[in-house]
This record gives structure tokens, C-alpha cells and sequence, in this order.
């Protein structure tokens, strides 16, 4: 099972994805694979992994190959399972995996406060808070990473 690293804090510009870049840079030159999560709605960490030439074109041609498009069944009550999400591999770095992050992850943040109070009288809601773990447990063993390192800002460090 993989160990999860998690970056969190509401203030910005406090290093949380230039450390968690880095971490994941050390561990898989140490022989480590790793799994890298943008959980932030700026997206920088997936800019940074697949550089500024490549991310807005990502964003064209895999519209929904992101941590909201992974999440998407859980959140806008889809009868599907989560499933693990194909995660790009950083450029010249093998074992090195980013799961992208998604400008729009923040739509999601109402439901997930809501789903904190009240899913013990509302059952649609229940699923919510488990989600990101499930989903991220899914990823980590279908890319067979040792590691899961998630840059996070907002609300979804509650879930892991
Ligand atoms: N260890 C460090 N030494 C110097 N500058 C750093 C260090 N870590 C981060 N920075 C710089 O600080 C700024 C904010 O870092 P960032 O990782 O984007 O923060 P956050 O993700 O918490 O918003 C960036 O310009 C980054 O290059
Ligand atoms: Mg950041």
C-alpha cells in the first residue's frame, strides 16, 4: 500500500508545490515510484510537472483526464463507479506520475462542505468525503507507486 504524503495549507505561497515537486523528484531518483496530485484549482503543480509548453494544450486534447473528471461519478451522481485515472508521466522521469489538477476542482468544494454536516441525514451525500481517498488508492495501485504525494489547498486535505 502506498505511504501518502500530504501538502496542506490555506495560505498560499507557502512552498506546498514546489516541495511537493521536489519530494517527488528525490524519492524517484532514490528508485521510488510516485504518484503526484494536483489538488489545488491553480493547477500550478501541473504546470510545473508538464511544463509551460505543454499544459494548456493537455487541457485541449484531454479535456476530462483530471482530478475533477476522476472524480466527476461521485460528485454529479453518476450510477458509476470511480475509476483510476491514467496519470501522465512526467517527461524523461519513469515512475514519476501526475494525476492533473483541474481549474474547475473548486465547483466541487460547496458539495464537499455540505457532505462534511450533513451526510449522516442526507444518503446521497454519504459517498462524498471517501471519495478522494478511494480514488486515489485506485490510481496508486493501478501505476503500482510507493508513494502518493497530493498539493493541496482547499478543502479536500479532509479527505485524505
Ligand atoms: N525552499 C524555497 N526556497 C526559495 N524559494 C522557494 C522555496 N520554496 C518555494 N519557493 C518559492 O516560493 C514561491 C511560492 O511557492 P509555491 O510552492 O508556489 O507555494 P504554494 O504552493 O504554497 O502556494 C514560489 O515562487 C517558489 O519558487
Ligand atoms: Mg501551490
Amino acid at each position: 500500500m502506498a505511504k501518502v504524503i500530504c501538502m496542506f495549507n490555506h495560505k498560499g505561497g507557502v512552498s506546498k508545490t514546489t516541495t511537493s515537486y521536489n519530494l517527488a523528484w528525490m524519492l524517484r531518483e532514490k528508485g521510488k515510484r510516485v504518484l503526484l496530485v494536483d489538488a489545488d484549482s491553480q493547477c500550478n503543480l501541473t504546470n510545473i510537472a508538464l511544463g509551460e509548453d505543454e499544459f494548456a494544450q493537455f487541457y485541449l486534447d484531454h479535456p476530462d483526464r483530471n482530478i475533477k473528471g476522476a472524480l466527476s461519478p461521485a460528485f454529479d451522481a453518476k450510477p458509476v463507479m470511480l475509476e483510476a485515472v491514467e496519470c501522465v508521466t512526467v517527461k524523461g522521469q519513469e515512475g514519476l506520475f501526475l494525476l492533473p489538477g483541474s481549474f474547475e476542482l473548486s465547483e466541487y468544494e460547496v458539495s464537499l462542505g455540505v457532505s462534511f454536516t450533513l451526510s449522516d441525514t442526507m444518503a446521497t451525500l454519504k459517498n462524498l468525503p471517501g471519495s478522494f481517498a478511494f480514488l486515489l488508492s485506485r490510481t496508486a495501485e493501478h501505476h503500482q507507486v510507493d508513494y502518493i504525494i497530493t498539493d493541496f489547498r482547499v478543502r479536500f486535505e479532509a479527505t485524505v
